[in-house]
């Protein structure tokens, strides 16, 4: 894996117009704790990159030393209409990652969601044979990947293709093409960019059937003679969850195949369930009103004591497994930088208050910052004695 070299932070002139921003940075950094064991990373939304959100960006570059786009690169954002590309918001994410010395990923580019309806069909509605969407998809995975070469070092090339019992989801991709379309498109991206880290990635990779079901897929990808350096392991994590174990498990059973595991979406829900389905799936919505206090809203005016530290601890559990296997884990990325970015303030109800990073509100270190750069220093101290 390529390093990045960590620099002395320093105090610009955003972060002096942000004092907070100074204190965070006071508290030490995360890709420095992390140097030469894992990439520490977050997923950027356009205001982190475009200069809207100063301290956002000040953050961002005095703690991580790898990015993702939180949206800008899926297919409906950056190919809204069949001769249409919008590269201009993916441009500025990687115009950002390129003047801070960052790995850059690209996320994502066949998936069955945010994909519009007209990439599986033909002029008249019709669904799209095998060999026309084949067409499209290498039309779309050539000017993307082909676009940022050399620069987007890393691709989500296929995104949660898995159903929950590790059978292939029936989506359109595969309806239409079949099972190959994700090895298609794996030879498509390697063509594109053959230097580029290529990864799938999904949710619930810590649970036993959908662990089994990429495990399989991997074997399958491989006997393809496929190039896939890594599978995202996604680890939107929920607080009352017992998950540290299970992505151990996964974690080491990836490994064994030979591939890297980056964990890619790291966030810890806090908040009550509001939809029984244990899932990330950005399709299940919940009804409710926003912003008002309630059952499953319940942390409106700050979260109490024992949820932070339990939020801290969950936090502690993981990177002690990450760290475990820091021969595997290539890249930590969490999804989001404060708790006020965060897509969990959204779904699968809109207007609740979450609380699932290590930066509050205010972009200030939380607790569980504090817990994770605790397992940095034992592991430090540890390898020392
Ligand atoms: O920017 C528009 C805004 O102009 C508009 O007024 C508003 C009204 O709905 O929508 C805004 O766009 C929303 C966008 O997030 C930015 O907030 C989209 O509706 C909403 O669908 C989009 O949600 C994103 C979701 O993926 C779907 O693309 C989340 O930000 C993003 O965090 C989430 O990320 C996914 C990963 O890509 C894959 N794994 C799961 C993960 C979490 O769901």
């Amino acid at each position: 894996m390529r390093r990045v070299g960590i620099g002395a932070i320093a105090l610009t002139a955003a972060a002096l117009a942000h004092p907070q921003s100074t204190r965070a940075q006071s508290a030490g950094s995360l890709k420095e704790a992390f140097a030469g064991v894992f990439r520490i990373g977050a997923a950027l939304n356009a205001d982190q990159f475009s200069g809207v959100d100063a301290r956002g960006a000040e953050l961002v570059k005095a703690q991580f030393n790898t990015i993702s786009p939180e949206n800008v690169l899926k297919w409906e954002r950056v190919h809204p209409q069949p001769t249409t590309y919008d590269f201009d918001p993916a441009d500025k994410y990687v115009a950002f990652g390129q003047a801070n010395g960052m790995f850059i990923v690209g996320h994502t580019l066949v998936w069955h969601s945010q994909t519009p309806r007209w990439v599986f069909q033909d002029a008249e509605g019709k669904p799209l044979t095998r060999d026309a969407l084949l067409a499209r998809m290498h039309d779309h995975i050539a000017t993307v990947v082909g676009r940022y070469k050399g620069r987007i070092q890393g691709w989500d090339v296929v995104n949660e293709a898995l159903n929950e019992d590790g059978t292939l989801r029936e989506s359109p991709w595969k309806k239409i093409i079949g099972d190959d379309y994700i090895v298609k498109a794996f030879q498509f991206a390697h063509e594109a960019d053959p230097a580029a880290e290529l990864y799938y990635n999904d949710y619930n990779l810590e649970n036993a059937p959908k662990r089994n079901g990429v495990v399989e897929l991997v074997k399958k990808l491989k006997a393809a003679g496929v190039t896939i350096t890594a599978v995202g392991s996604q680890a939107h994590d929920k607080l009352f969850l017992d998950s540290p174990a299970k992505h151990d498990t996964t974690i080491g059973a990836l490994g064994a195949l030979g591939v890297k595991v980056n964990i890619t979406e790291l966030d810890v829900d806090v908040l009550p369930m509001a939809t029984r389905n244990r899932t990330a799936d950005v399709s299940v919505r919940v009804q409710g009103q926003p912003g008002a206090a309630s059952a499953v809203n319940p942390y409106v005016a700050g979260l109490p004591d024992s949820v932070q530290k339990a939020l801290a601890k969950r936090y502690a559990d993981f990177f002690t497994v990450f760290l475990k296997h820091r021969g595997v884990v290539d890249r930590v990325t969490f999804w989001g930088v404060g708790d006020g970015d965060s897509w969990l303030n959204n779904w699968p109800m809109p207007g609740r208050t979450s609380y699932p990073l290590l930066f509050d509100r205010k972009d200030l270190p939380k607790p569980a910052f504090d817990a994770v750069m605790g397992v940095a220093r034992q592991a430090r101290a540890g390898s020392k004695s």
